[in-house]
């Protein structure tokens, strides 16, 4: 007999109607570069530093032909080809990306504009569309933002939250190594086939410096170790106050001896680069062990954590800190937590390299990719945007989640075209106007006029 989880046994009887992802599609660009090798060589890098040290081994990089927008309209429309998806269910087009070429004008205008070379000019006209924008975390602000116009709309409307972003730092930078490219188009409906929301979302938010990029600037001014720490404060901050609001709407009520994360069957972070989610894994779970058993069996393989009143300077404190946290990672509890529950969420990341306000539902497509999602599990998103603010949330899969078809990302990715470290510099450069790979069933930038405005097209 299967064992059930806690999501499931604490899972109402009579289910009411809920709101949730339905199904959902990811577009990767067809070129790749292969961080090990001519790339690490000529950055003067260990290869197992970017490897292991940060998890990257490929970094998608766009074509001449592409951009944020083209990637948003090829992930919608692949959502639309597998899920049969007719313009006129669409009610809302939300886009969230860092990656906007335009101060004024939404993505989703463009997005609608190549669409309706497929669908038919005016196919979309009822659809309402807006940009958002708050770094990383644009795309769950505007998933959070549409389960509750979901939940209120009473006509069989569904609606669709895009992620798309090319992920860019200056050449020869720590961050060059994280980047990468690609959208996430998630759709979402009443009565989901693959996750329902629980409707419970936990905000963290200050003013921060860790990563911004000033008007007129293509790539992020970044702050590398200090947005680091920002993220982990956030994701904690948002955590505690998830975990508040779930106990007080009576989803998660831990027992004396339980923590919060038992009732998490996988935990989906912000995926910056793959390190990134165990560093974040460790800070959630060492602050949510605190408070049960777990802690104690923690301290008799490592020792207590040090205290502040433990007679140190503020620099010892820290260096001090800065050892345990070290310790915790490598302690069994952990290792074994992390195995079973977020390890897993990294794994397309590996192979596609930062896609910022998208990577969290990167994360959701690697575990139905790997078949590690089951129908009453709960899912835990701690989602992280730069500037910075975090939310974390929980969703519960559904039974219908296992007859999804697959997303053929594995092959997807196994197809892409490696490609040199100077065409690479070229495309990242805005040097190369040639594609290095000529577009076929796909949308293009054709041009950009003398106004500003951009011309795309679908290419048979
Ligand atoms: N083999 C294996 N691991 C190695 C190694 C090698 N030869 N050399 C270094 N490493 C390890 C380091 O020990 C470190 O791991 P640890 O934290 O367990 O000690 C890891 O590689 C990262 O190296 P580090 O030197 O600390 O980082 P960095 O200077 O390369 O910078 C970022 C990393 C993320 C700060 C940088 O890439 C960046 O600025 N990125 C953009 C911003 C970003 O992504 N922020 C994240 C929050 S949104």
């Amino acid at each position: 007999m299967p064992v059930l989880s806690k999501a499931a046994e604490s899972s109402p009887q009579g289910k009411e109607q809920t709101v949730g992802i339905d199904d959902l599609a990811v577009y990767v660009p067809g070129l790749y570069l292969p961080l090990e090798g001519e790339f690490a060589r000529s950055r003067g890098i260990d290869p197992g530093k970017l490897i292991k040290g940060i998890g990257i081994e490929r970094m998608a990089v766009p074509d001449a032909h592409e951009d944020a927008a083209t990637m948003a309209a090829m992930s919608l429309l692949l959502l639309m080809r597998r899920s049969g998806l007719q313009p006129d269910r669409i009610g809302k087009i939300y886009v969230g990306t860092e990656s906007s070429a335009d101060e004024a004008k939404a993505m989703g205008t463009y997005v609608i504009g190549m669409l309706e070379q497929v669908y038919g000019r005016g196919s979309f006209r009822e659809c309402g569309t807006v940009e958002m924008k708050a770094a990383c975390i644009a795309t769950t602000l505007a998933l959070e933002s549409q389960s509750y116009w979901l939940a209120a709309e009473d006509e069989d409307k569904v609606g669709v939250v895009i992620a798309s972003d090319v992920a860019k730092y200056p050449l020869a930078s720590p961050g060059e190594y994280t980047q990468g490219a690609g959208s996430v188009s998630l759709l979402l409906k009443k009565n989901p086939r693959l996750l329902s929301l629980e409707q419970v979302y936990g905000h963290f938010t200050r003013d921060e410096n860790d990563f911004f990029r000033p008007m007129g600037c293509t790539t992020a001014v970044v702050n590398g170790k200090h947005s680091n720490q920002c993220y982990l404060d956030a994701v904690t901050g948002a955590f505690d106050s998830f975990a508040a609001r779930a106990a007080r709407n009576g989803i998660i009520v831990p027992a004396a001896s339980e923590c919060v994360t038992d009732f998490l069957d996988h935990i989906l972070f912000h995926i910056p680069y793959p390190r990134m989610v165990e560093y974040a894994s460790a800070a959630i779970f060492r602050h949510d062990w605190k408070g049960c058993q777990r802690r104690l069996k923690v301290e008799a393989e490592i020792g207590p954590e040090p205290g502040e009143g433990d007679g140190k300077d503020a620099a010892a404190f820290q260096a001090a800190q800065a050892d345990y946290a070290r310790h915790f990672a490598r302690s069994p509890q952990f290792l074994e937590a992390f195995a079973a529950k977020v390890k897993d969420t990294a794994t397309l990341s590996r192979q596609i390299g930062n896609i910022y306000t998208g990577s969290i539902y990167l994360g959701l497509a690697s575990l139905l990719e790997l078949d590690r999602i089951q129908t009453g599990q709960r899912l835990g998103f701690g989602a992280y945007g730069s500037g910075c603010s975090a939310l974390f949330f929980s969703g519960q899969v559904e039974a219908q989640a296992e007859d999804l078809p697959g997303l053929g990302l594995m092959k997807r990715l196994e197809e892409r075209k490696a490609i040199t470290l100077a065409d690479y510099e070229m495309l990242h450069e805005g040097k190369r106007e040639k594609s290095v790979v000529q577009p076929e069933q796909e949308f293009v930038l054709e041009g950009i006029d003398s106004q500003g405005y951009r011309h795309y097209k679908f290419v048979e």
